[in-house]
């Protein structure tokens, strides 16, 4: 049996005489490909290829521990605890899905073939690799298909045409002979390993190291020395002791060991549900249920029920269940004699349990259920798959019959999540039993239930308002589904509405389906070709190098950084002396050391490399430490003692205004019209007036910021590789700090693991950072950071606040906007105030508006420097208008797709910024949409789902979308490439772009193939560097393919120019044979090409200019259904048309949009980043509290809509970029906001259920705290009123 698991967790000695497969052993570019790779590769399913290894592992893993093909069910939950940030999942899920069981007679030999003999996927119904590759007839018969049980061979060397199964790993036969072992053994800082074969020995152990960790899975006490830094001196691994893994049933209930693993739970529930009696397995369905959502595959094949329990998490989804449950825990002692002690008793305090330090938790009994028991589970977390929840609940019910009387006899009410430890509601116990079960005694028990819950406002956690609103939710829903259930009735007891059972009807998701149509309009050999990315089959089998992969020169060094712990404040002193005598330590270096200027900043130099005598916000740095190990140059690193003298700080940007604390000459104005006269003229039948906040985002790259820096001749040049989208920016911050030329400094960058903006101007200062010790020493430094200090340090997208005031006619028809727009831009300028304007140019979106005017400032706080991230402004800018947009509509009564169509803009109109509106496709793109939605039907069947359901909701909304293409900084928008022609003729490309995921480097060499007539696979591009391509701009912008496509394509025909002379004496059979003739004649087939984009500029003085070529649109529909009484929802559809001219590469092209949509979505309803303000003052001032995966939920694959359709307009033309096409990168983004807009308009039906009719605000990220808490009813006014507004951070 083959399992996934996390490797970051799993102890390498806990793995000791198993069979390690990792993603190099499943198949590689030498030997040949597996299935699961080639077929990932070939949907398109790899961007930046980061995730990728993991993705492939954990398929792999199913399908090989898998008796018989999976489902599509089974194989969308084993990729839950994975996560990728650039694809959306979509082409992922695609690829495996041609490894599940549908129908076998799709998958016989030749049943689906296209024209060209490509083999058709049954499952896609495209051209799938999953096929044979055509040429090769004898192998076709043997394996034309791609079914589990023979899904190879499909795979082939790429250097010697064998076949993949010759290769595949058997499980090595030394291991079946081999005899597991005591273990023990020594390892760092005095940590001993004890992997013992016997119970006995386990306690032996136990008494003679009493403060030892047992250790199963790992997953608590690895996250503990990892992350919570705790240190352990004995680690007792006992997943091999046979009494703790045992699993037997009784006539009284099953005995589940404590190192039984939540995956082998979960198969012996399921196996025992199906057998004994539906009433005496409620618990055990209760179980399943919450495992299902219990952490990710990975994690339950590893974690063990015994850790889950003793961890004593008051969060622990397991624990609320057993006690509710009734099971006991049997305890042994060092003598192995057993005690058993009720769940409800075992928890006493934080963490704390009723165990001695002698004692383990040897197995868990649970009991049988009795007949007429109830019992249900219940769990909200942020994100439905791998997320611990903010309330949980287990809850039983046990009943007797009296006359036609349900009496209860006995009951549990326990949640997780509202106390130190799970919490039994004993009052209401008390209060439930003896009484009979009817709607009078739910609505008495709720005024119980909340004397049991005393959640205190400054409870740590937050959410006070939430988590008490859920416990009365649970409690309702376990109220309605007893009733469901009682007596084995299915009927609902008189009293209680049909309607009411959706708020019991069980979430159930449905596989991903969608469609991606699209025109292939070819240029030449390669553009508008739908390639596959062209590192995919590296990515897919690990072997692609990120930077972190660069071998090290020998005698590296490893850097970390000194960072401030407060937000604003004086630096006193600084004592290094623990960080010098930590081992390993090999140097440190503060502001004093810098041989250069320590003065930078990428617009203006208003921040210090390192802090000299303040620091104005917490992960600042102040030095750098470099040690013999990344590990060693962290302790080092915490071991410097700085004192400070506390200044006041500026924590929100409603502080900042207050305060008048902006960042100087930020102030920004755009106008058109007169809106003072628009206002006080009687033309606007309406004026009103409001507030946006817009939540920022974190980039959540996959790859964290990482560079390795050297010396070169003694320190007179020196090199990095970088992961940055701006090499350029790396080698100028290097030379400027260093005091060296540029000339002498060299950034290279092979590929990213995701950058999304985040990288292009909060990486340098790291680089600069590793520069100084690297340069100091003479040694090579490497400086990669944990992702808890890149999310704290590397800033984020701009929260911004929008005041705006809007004047309308009595038909919609917008007509003056008054709007006053600030963003966060933290403690330094860094692209701000780029960022202000370009939310200042999109606070039109695609309306219309007569007279506007528009104030923008950035806001200078205490936090670190926000940053560029996809959309750069655009989003928040647009979502601003939308808002208004959408509430014109509540206050007209008229729904919100009438207000923005009367208002759109149209052919020749001018924008508030002077620039004209030429070649107009949105118009085309909404009708397009509109049908296809159909958009009539879909609100009637809303409507009417609405109002045959009480706790469930459903909405719907159609946002549009015009981003400009262009930076607005006028300079920026130039690009050089270097191309380089061999006599064997391949082509060797260099431009200034990076590769990032976003599929650059394949469109480029679409571009050059196409130009010099050869086939793609003659294209090669290695590397970005800065001594190929001199002072490139950033990869970002959208503009990269415009911009570096077209650069290429300038120096390809400056070669083909030269090369005509020679191709025309006489027919070349080959390009090679050409390039080689060229040669001969002392042909140069070097050539350095450049682009400027033409026709742009912008003048802020005037306020008027062309500051876009040209602009993406793009309209989507989005249809989203919530539950009200706990704020979870999904997004059932959504369809997204775009223009993009004609595709260079349709393909790539359709995954920008669906990744975009996707981080969109997660902007829009999931991603919330939560600071230390005043907000939030849980948490200690100025530091970030979503700081990883932990608590900063990005989507996951079950956050993908059911179906999701993506169009690209056909028939479009752009005439301003390279072969027709339109930039694809940053556009789409915006239109998740549709998931927004759709989840309020649900809420708008549910708010109508209690008669509130007027506007409400609904912040982004729509969490299921603002779901549920913007859906008044009877057990939210208990706490709140229907205006509650739940805290942000902006
Ligand atoms: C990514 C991730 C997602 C998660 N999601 C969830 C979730 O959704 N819901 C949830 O409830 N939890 C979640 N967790 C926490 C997880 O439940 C626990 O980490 C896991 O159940 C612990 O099991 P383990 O075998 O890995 O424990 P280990 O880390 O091996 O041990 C944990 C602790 O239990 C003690 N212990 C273990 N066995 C015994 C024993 N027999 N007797 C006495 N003490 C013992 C150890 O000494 C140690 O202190 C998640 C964790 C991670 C990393
Ligand atoms: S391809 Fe998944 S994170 Fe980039």
């Amino acid at each position: 049996m083959h399992q996934a698991i996390n490797a970051c967790l799993a102890p390498l000695y806990s793995v000791e005489g198993m069979h390690v497969i990792t993603v190099e052993g499943v198949g590689n570019c030498r030997r040949g490909l597996h299935p699961v790779q080639e077929s990932l590769a070939c949907s398109h399913g790899s961007q930046c290829g980061f995730c990728t290894p993991g993705f492939i592992m954990s398929i792999y893993a199913l399908l090989r521990s898998s008796q018989e093909p999976p489902t599509l069910e089974q194989i969308e939950e084993s990729l839950a605890g994975n996560l990728c940030r650039c694809t959306g999942y979509r082409p992922i899920v695609d690829a495996f899905r041609v490894f599940a069981k549908t129908n076998d007679s799709l998958y016989v030999n030749g049943a689906l073939e296209g024209h060209s003999g490509q083999f058709i996927c049954p499952s896609t119904g495209k051209p799938c690799s999953c096929g044979l590759k055509p040429g090769n007839e004898d192998e076709k018969l043997k394996t034309d298909r791609c079914s589990v049980d023979d899904y190879s061979p499909v795979s082939y060397s790429d250097t010697d045409g064998t076949i993949f199964t010759n290769k595949e790993l058997i499980f090595p036969p030394e291991l079946l002979l081999r005899k597991l072992t005591y273990l023990c053994l020594t390892g760092l800082n005095g940590l001993n390993w004890y992997r013992p074969l016997k119970l006995q020995h386990v306690l032996d152990l136990k008494a003679r190291h009493p403060d030892a960790k047992l250790v199963v899975g790992n997953t608590e006490v690895g996250i503990e020395m990892r992350l919570k830094r705790m240190e352990y001196r004995a680690l007792i691994y006992i997943a091999h002791i046979p009494e703790l893994n045992q699993l037997s049933l009784n006539d009284e209930g099953m005995e589940i060991g404590a190192a039984v693993k939540l995956s082998e739970l979960m198969k012996v529930l399921q196996t025992v549900s199906g057998k004994r009696p539906l009433y005496e397995t409620s618990s055990c369905r209760a179980l399943i249920e919450q495992i299902k959502w219990f952490a990710g595959t990975q994690i339950r094949n590893a974690a063990s029920i015994g850790g889950n329990i003793c961890t004593a998490s008051p969060i622990s989804d397991l624990n609320p269940l057993w006690m509710a449950a009734g099971a006991k825990f049997c305890i042994i002692d060092g003598k192995g004699n057993i005690r058993t002690c009720l769940a409800e008793k075992f928890f006493l305090g934080y963490r704390k349990v009723d165990m001695a330090s002698s004692e383990i938790l040897h197995s868990v009994f649970l009991p049988w259920n009795k007949q007429y028991e109830f019992v249900k589970e219940f769990k909200q977390a942020h994100r439905r798959d791998d997320d611990i929840a903010i309330v949980n609940a287990g809850m039983r019910v046990l009943f007797e019959q009296r006359d036609t009387k349900w009496v209860i006899s006995d009951a549990s009410i326990v949640y997780g999540g509202v106390a130190p430890v799970p919490l039994f509601a004993y009052k209401t116990k008390l209060f439930l039993i003896g009484k009979t079960w009817s709607k009078e005694l739910m609505q008495d028990a709720l005024e119980v239930l909340q004397e049991d819950i005393v959640l205190k406002e400054n409870a740590p956690g937050g959410m006070v308002e939430f988590r008490k609103s859920l416990t009365l939710s649970f409690f309702f829903k376990f109220f309605l589904w007893v009733c469901h259930h009682i007596d084995g009735q299915t009927s609902c007891p008189s009293g209680i509405p049909s309607s009411h059972l959706s708020a019991i009807q069980p979430f159930h998701r449905t596989s991903v389906t969608g469609s991606q149509d699209f025109d292939i309009t070819k240029h030449g050999t390669a553009v508008g070709s739908p390639e596959v990315h062209l590192s995919s089959k590296l990515q897919v089998s690990g072997e692609a190098e990120y930077t972190d992969d660069t071998p090290v020169p020998p005698n590296s060094l490893y850097a970390a950084l000194v960072l401030s712990k407060k937000p604003h404040a004086r630096i006193l002193s600084i004592d290094d002396s623990g960080a010098k005598s930590s081992p390993g330590f090999a140097g440190i270096f503060f502001a004093k050391d810098i041989p250069g200027n320590n003065n930078i900043g990428p617009v203006i130099a208003d921040e210090e490399l390192f802090a000299s005598e303040f620091v104005t916000c917490v992960g600042q740095v102040i030095g750098v430490v470099v040690a013999d190990t990344h590990e060693n140059a962290k302790n080092a690193a915490r071991r410097v003692h700085i004192e400070y003298d506390e200044l006041p700080a500026i924590l929100s940007m409603k502080d900042a205004i207050h305060c008048n604390s902006f960042h100087p000459n930020t102030e920004k104005c755009l106008r058109k019209g007169d809106v003072d006269l628009c206002f006080q003229s009687d033309q606007c039948d309406k004026i009103m007036e409001g507030e946006v906040q817009v939540g920022g985002q974190e980039h959540f790259y996959l790859e964290p910021n990482s560079s390795l820096v050297w010396t070169v001749d003694n320190g007179n040049e020196v090199h990095m590789v970088s992961s940055t989208q701006a090499p350029q920016k790396h080698q100028k911050y290097v030379s400027h700090v260093l005091g060296l030329p540029m000339s002498k400094v060299v950034c290279k960058t092979k590929r990213i693991g995701g950058g999304f903006g985040g990288k292009e101007t909060r990486s340098a200062f790291l680089a600069a950072s590793a520069a100084i010790a690297s340069y100091l020493l003479n040694r090579p430094v490497k400086l990669t950071l944990d992702r808890d200090i890149d999310m704290m340090i590397t800033g984020q997208r701009h929260s911004f606040l929008g005041k705006y005031k809007v004047g309308f006619t009595n038909n919609g028809k917008v007509l003056a906007l008054d709007l006053e727009i600030y963003n966060n831009g933290g403690n330094s300028l860094d692209l701000s105030l780029a960022i202000l304007e370009r939310a200042m140019f999109h606070s039109d979106n695609v309306y219309e508006i007569p007279n506007v005017r528009i104030n923008g400032r950035v806001c200078y706080t205490n936090f670190p420097s926000n940053t560029a991230f996809r959309g750069f402004g655009g989003p928040q800018g647009m979502l601003i208008t939308e808002n208004w947009v959408q509430r014109i509509a509540m206050e007209l009564k008229k729904s919100p797709e009438e207000i923005r169509e009367i208002n759109f803009q149209r052919e020749g109109s001018v924008l508030h910024y002077g620039q004209k509106i030429e070649h107009f496709t949105l118009d085309r793109i909404w009708n397009e949409l509109k049908t296809s939605c159909d958009l009539y039907n879909a609100r009637k069947e809303v409507d009417q789902f609405n109002s045959n359901n009480r706790w469930k909701k459903r909405g719907i909304a159609l946002i549009p979308t015009k981003f400009g293409i262009s930076f607005t900084t006028k300079f920026m928008n130039q690009a050089g490439a270097l191309v380089q022609v061999y006599t064997d003729g391949t082509v060797l490309v260099t431009h200034g772009g990076v590769e990032m995921g976003q599929g650059l480097h394949t469109k480029v060499a679409q571009i050059a193939a196409s130009s010099f007539n050869i086939p793609l696979s003659s294209v090669f591009i290695s590397e970005t560097s800065t001594d190929k391509v001199p002072n490139a701009t950033p990869t970002a912008a959208s503009a990269s393919s415009d911009m570096y496509g077209a650069a290429v394509l300038d120096a390809c025909e400056q070669i083909n120019v030269r090369m005509k002379p020679i191709a025309s004496t006489r027919n070349y059979s080959s390009f090679a044979e050409l390039a080689n003739a060229c040669y001969m004649e002392r042909i140069d087939l070097s050539a350095h090409g450049f682009f400027i984009t033409p026709d742009i500029g912008f003048d802020w003085k005037t306020g008027q200019g062309i500051p876009f070529r040209y602009f993406t649109y793009g309209a989507a529909f989005a249809e989203v259904e919530i539950d009200t009484l706990t704020g979870d929802f999904h997004t059932t559809k959504a369809d997204v048309t775009l223009d993009l001219g004609f595709s260079l590469n349709p393909a790539i092209d359709v995954g920008q949009i669906e990744g975009a949509f996707i981080q969109g979505l997660g902007w829009a309803a999931l991603e919330e980043l939560k600071w230390g303000d005043p907000a939030h003052r849980w948490i200690p001032a100025g530091f970030l509290y979503t700081c990883g995966p932990g608590n900063y939920k990005i989507p996951s694959v079950n956050d993908v809509p059911l179906k999701f359709n993506i169009s690209l307009l056909k028939g479009a033309p752009n005439a301003k970029a390279i072969h027709s096409s339109k930039a694809v990168g940053e556009p789409p983004f915006f239109l998740a906001s549709a998931v927004l807009f759709a989840i309020k308009d649900a809420i708008v039906s549910a708010r109508a259920e209690v008669g509130c009719s007027d506007w409400f605000p609904l912040d982004n990220p729509a969490t299921p705290e603002r779901i549920r808490m913007a859906c008044p009813d009877e057990f939210t006014k208990a706490f709140v009123d229907s205006d509650f507004r739940p805290k942000l951070s902006i």
